[in-house]
């Protein structure tokens, strides 16, 4: 099959709203591959600090963008391991530190460029469910489905202190909701492929609303996309 005949539903929403669990759970529901974009941008920041590459050297940043390679190792039942550059880095990628990173070096117009067929490259029979920022506007315009997620700032980061938590890492909520409005901003704000429901997108708002909720409308609206499937 061509690559652009492969089907594909994007899910873009801000931190927090439930993207990457409910992707999750939709790819698996459909038997479709997945892409976390965000683990790019993390493990290309990370890259760039393991490198010592400084925040504004847009240049170096682009090049270590390109030249990360980044292998997901599925496990049933739990999140994928994540290896940055052969090192295992599943735990490092997750904290805020290493989203923070992802979202500065996000903003560099090079730097998204490089990661442009990282992305495409997930487009592989029978499907893709692709989470990000930009999937529908950017890196996979012609989806079939579009979706952007919505919840609202104080869920997000109860969703997101949970999740930290259960991870065994400790972060105080004020803090959280504070570094969330910021990353935000500055991910929504910016001139390049900024945070933005694709015209055609269909907007959910997830707060107050379960996963298991969420997960059932988005596979209703797949099944409309695609009935034959
Ligand atoms: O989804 P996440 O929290 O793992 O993403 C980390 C950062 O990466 C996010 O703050 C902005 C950036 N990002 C992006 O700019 N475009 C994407 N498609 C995915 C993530």
């Amino acid at each position: 099959m061509h690559p652009n005949r492969v089907p594909v539903l994007t899910i873009d929403g801000p931190s927090g709203s439930g993207k990457g669990t409910i992707s999750r759970a939709v790819a698996e529901r459909l038997g479709w591959h997945f892409l976390d974009s965000g683990a790019l941008y993390r493990a290309a920041g990370l890259a760039a600090s393991w490198a010592e590459i400084a925040l504004d050297d847009a240049d170096a940043l682009a090049r270590c963008a390109r030249d990360v390679e980044v292998r997901f190792e599925d496990r049933p039942g739990d999140d994928p391991l994540v290896y940055v550059n052969g090192v295992e880095s599943s735990a490092e990628l997750r904290t805020e530190t290493c989203g923070a990173t992802a979202s500065a070096i996000a903003a560099l117009p090079a730097v998204r460029a490089a990661l442009v067929d990282k992305q495409r490259d997930f487009r592989r029979p029978p499907g893709l469910v692709a989470d990000g920022r930009d999937m529908g506007t950017v890196i996979f315009p012609d989806a079939g489905l579009k979706v952007f997620l919505t919840a609202s700032a104080e869920e997000r980061a109860e969703r997101r202190h949970k999740q930290l938590k259960q991870k065994g890492l400790e972060v105080n909520m004020p803090a959280l909701l504070r570094d969330i409005l910021a990353r935000d901003a500055r991910d929504a704000q910016r001139p390049v492929a900024p945070t933005r429901p694709a015209d055609d997108a269909v907007l959910l708002d997830t707060t107050g609303t379960p996963i298991d909720a969420v997960v059932s409308k988005v596979l209703a609206l797949a099944a409309t996309a695609w009935p034959t499937r």
